[in-house]
């Protein structure tokens, strides 16, 4: 199966990304440009969501109007932490999509994904799975989320990102060609920590500013 890539190129998720990669914008900043491209990605992601045509009447005559299929409820999947900023977008476009969480960190000296939390609506095998990080850098702790999620059986799944290593797209293509990934940007590669260069550096330390 082709990998697939999709870059999501809209002219304001590009500037938003800007600020965000600069190091002198603060965390409320940062906060809030992320939420705000979260939802633009969202709004990309979910072109091809199926609409349902019903009977409705506007204040001059009745006509057939698109709506979504309500079915087709999406179950977003944050990987915790830097994944619910992210998220924070995501839901004010879909503010009755179901939410799930997996908590993961990389271990200092491996860079392995290690589990530590993980909730999901209790239906979602019958539904379409986004799953959500900000940093695809060497791919560890999506390809691990993905895995696990695919115990579970959703119908489909998608991973967004906002930006990503040529090294991370590899890995999680070599591990799940079957899920397309959403990226705003491709960056050059990754420094020996496992950061994304040039990036915007740790992205769950500077939505929160712990660092
Ligand atoms: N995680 C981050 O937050 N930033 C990176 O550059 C890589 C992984």
């Amino acid at each position: 199966m082709a990998a697939e890539v999709t870059i999501i190129d809209h002219p304001f998720v590009q500037h938003k990304l800007t600020l965000m990669r600069q190091a002198d914008t603060s965390t409320a900043k940062f906060r809030q440009l992320l939420k705000e491209v979260g939802m633009l990605l969202a709004y990309e992601v979910t072109r091809d969501l199926p609409l349902k045509y019903e009977p409705i009447k506007t204040p001059l005559a009745p006509m057939m109007a698109p709506m979504l299929a309500p079915e087709k409820k999406m179950v977003v999947v944050s990987i915790m932490r830097a994944g619910q900023g992210l998220l924070d977008g995501i839901l004010e476009l879909m503010p009755s999509a179901r939410v799930g969480h997996i908590g993961l960190y990389r271990e200092p000296t491996t860079h392995v994904a290690i589990e530590y939390y993980f909730k999901l609506p209790h239906d979602v095998e019958q539904r379409d799975i986004l799953v959500v990080d900000p940093m695809l850098a060497t791919g560890n702790s999506a390809v691990a989320a993905v895995d696990r999620l695919k115990e579970v059986g959703p119908m489909s799944m998608k991973f967004l990102c906002l930006l990503a290593a040529p090294e991370g797209i590899k890995h999680f293509h070599e591990q799940h060609p079957d899920v397309p990934i959403y990226t705003a940007a491709i960056d050059e590669c990754l420094d020996e920590q496992g950061y994304i260069l040039p990036g915007l550096g740790d992205a769950g330390d500077r939505l929160y500013g712990t660092k």
